[in-house]
């Protein structure tokens, strides 16, 4: 039977497209450590499930695709309290680590400026010159430099293939290279 069968899959497949919806789990805010369970002002707040369920879907961290959010336009972040000021972003990006044995990491100028003022980075956590700052794993992963931000409120550190995002091909060492060249 054709349209039983059609049916049935109908079925099937809302159910498989629901079942990955839900597989996400947020800590509720009476068990996530942070907030006091006792305290009757915890209704008034939105439970991090209701709020991030309907925000593309990711495997790490806070399991929200950030980027994905703003730019599907999911979500419409003030740029800042200041009205009249507007968003500055920069389309440039970064080569990094030239030399290394991983895959290069490639550093996005047009993600970070979505969410973030050219002063959260520049000058005192990295001069604005490729490769003037001398970046290292170890200091990141103590916390430092892309530490500051990944692992605390961006995708964690252990998704080493999103910074080290970029094959190790001869045009990208060169290309690496060039740019951690600084004059
Ligand atoms: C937030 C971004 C980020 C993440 C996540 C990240 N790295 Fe790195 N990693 C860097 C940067 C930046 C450097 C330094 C690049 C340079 O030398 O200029 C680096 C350097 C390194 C180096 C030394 C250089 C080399 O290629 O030998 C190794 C090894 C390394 N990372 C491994 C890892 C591993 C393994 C993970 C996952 C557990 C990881 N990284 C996750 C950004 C990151
Ligand atoms: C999340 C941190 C971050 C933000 C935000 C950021 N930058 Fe950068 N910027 C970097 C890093 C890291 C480098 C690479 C430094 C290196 O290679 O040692 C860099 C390099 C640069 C460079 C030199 C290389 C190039 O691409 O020309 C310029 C110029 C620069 N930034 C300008 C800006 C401006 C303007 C803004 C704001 C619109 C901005 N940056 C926002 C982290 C940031
Ligand atoms: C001041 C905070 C901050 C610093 C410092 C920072 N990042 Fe990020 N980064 C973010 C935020 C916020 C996002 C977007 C949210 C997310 O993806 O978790 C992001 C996203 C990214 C992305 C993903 C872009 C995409 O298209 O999904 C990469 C790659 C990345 N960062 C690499 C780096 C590297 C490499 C460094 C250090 C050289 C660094 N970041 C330093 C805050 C920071």
């Amino acid at each position: 039977m054709p349209r039983r069968l059609a049916f049935f899959l109908l079925l099937l497949l809302l159910q498989t497209a629901w079942s990955q919806t839900d597989s996400r789990k947020w800590d509720g805010l009476a068990h996530d450590g942070v907030h006091d369970p006792r305290s009757p002002a915890l209704r008034r707040l939105q439970e991090p499930r209701e709020a991030l369920r309907h925000l593309p879907p990711d495997g790490a961290g806070n399991q929200v695709q950030w980027v994905e959010a703003i730019e599907r336009g999911a979500i419409v972040p003030r740029t800042s309290l200041d009205p009249e000021r507007s968003l500055r972003t920069l389309d440039t990006e970064v080569y990094m680590n030239a030399d290394g044995s991983v895959p290069i990491v490639r550093f996005p100028h047009r993600q970070h400026t979505l969410w973030l003022d050219c002063s959260n980075c520049h000058e005192k956590l990295f001069v604005s010159k490729s490769g003037a700052n001398r970046i290292s794993m170890l200091r990141i992963l103590q916390g430092e430099q892309c530490g500051l931000c990944h692992g605390a409120v961006s995708f964690p550190l252990t998704e080493c293939a999103r910074c080290h995002n970029t094959p190790r091909t001869p045009e990208n060492v060169a290309r690496a290279r060039k740019q951690n060249r600084a004059e």
